[in-house]
């Protein structure tokens, strides 16, 4: 039986790193923290907003749990104002990440950096991570992927660093069939993984980031084709075998 709670933590910290772009830290204590693993998220309960807003984790130490997310609408604005006090959380939530794997190559896009970075760290095995951006000023924590000991080749659709265009198009030509990939970022880069990948015969997971209401698999509104068949998104991923995901 997989643990999960439903409790307020007090907040630690919540700083914006960079315009847009926030890291929230709550204390957890032992028991949450441990029961939390790379991939996995919470359901975060956010004042005068009716339905709690997903986000993954971005790191565990010490009884700490921390978030790396960008404001997109009105859940995550008021959430970027709360500075201190107590947070609602229902987590963890979800299947994560395989930790098991000889030749790693991590495909990021946006926010999806922040479920990676927590696999990037927990991984034995280090390898290379290929991020995409729109921008310079959008690419978030490279020095903690470098401290973590991972290659690193991003681009920006600006061209303001790195390779200019999309990730997925260096990607095509790097990626090798003994690699193990895990994507997580906007639908159209999955999209274009998947493809690779299947071109490659290059296994891996994928993490989806779908709408989300009840977050446990009770509304059915983050129905995805797996196999052919509907699964949860909340319950039944987010991670998917890379095989199995029909986008
Ligand atoms: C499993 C999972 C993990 C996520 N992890 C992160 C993360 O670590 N960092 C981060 O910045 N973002 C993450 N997201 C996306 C984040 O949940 C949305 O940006 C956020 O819910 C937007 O809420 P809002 O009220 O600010 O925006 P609004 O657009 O006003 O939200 C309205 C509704 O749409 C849902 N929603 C809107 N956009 C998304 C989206 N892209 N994905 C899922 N639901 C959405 C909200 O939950 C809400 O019910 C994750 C999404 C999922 C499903
Ligand atoms: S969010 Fe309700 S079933 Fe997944």
């Amino acid at each position: 039986m997989k643990k999960r709670f439903d409790k307020t933590y007090k907040i630690i910290s919540n700083k914006e790193i960079c315009a847009g772009y926030f890291e929230l830290k709550v204390k957890s204590g032992n028991e949450t923290a441990q029961a939390c693993s790379p991939g996995k998220f919470f359901m975060i309960g956010v004042p005068d907003v009716f339905l709690r807003r997903p986000l993954s984790i971005h790191d565990t130490k010490s009884g700490v749990i921390s978030f790396l997310y960008k404001t997109a609408g009105k859940g995550t604005e008021i959430l970027s104002k709360m500075k201190t006090g107590e947070i609602s959380m229902l987590g963890p939530l979800g299947n994560g990440y395989p930790l098991e794997s000889s030749n790693p190559v991590i495909v990021a896009g946006g926010t999806g950096i922040a479920s990676v970075h927590y696999l990037a760290v927990s991984l034995k095995k280090k390898g290379t991570l290929y991020y995409g951006a729109r921008s310079k000023k959008d690419l978030l924590c490279l020095d903690k992927f470098k401290k973590a000991g991972w290659k690193i080749i991003v681009s920006t659709e600006d061209g303001s660093k790195g390779y200019k265009g999309f990730i997925t198009g260096i990607l095509e030509k790097k990626l090798n069939s003994d690699d193990f990939i895990y994507v997580c970022g906007p639908s159209p880069m999955i999209k274009a993984v998947i493809k690779i990948a299947k071109e490659k015969n290059t296994g891996g997971c994928v993490s989806l980031e779908e709408k989300m209401a009840c977050g446990v698999g009770n509304c059915q509104g983050c129905a995805v084709k797996i196999k052919g068949q509907n699964k949860m998104t909340c319950k039944d991923g987010p991670v998917f075998n890379i095989e199995d995901v029909e986008i």
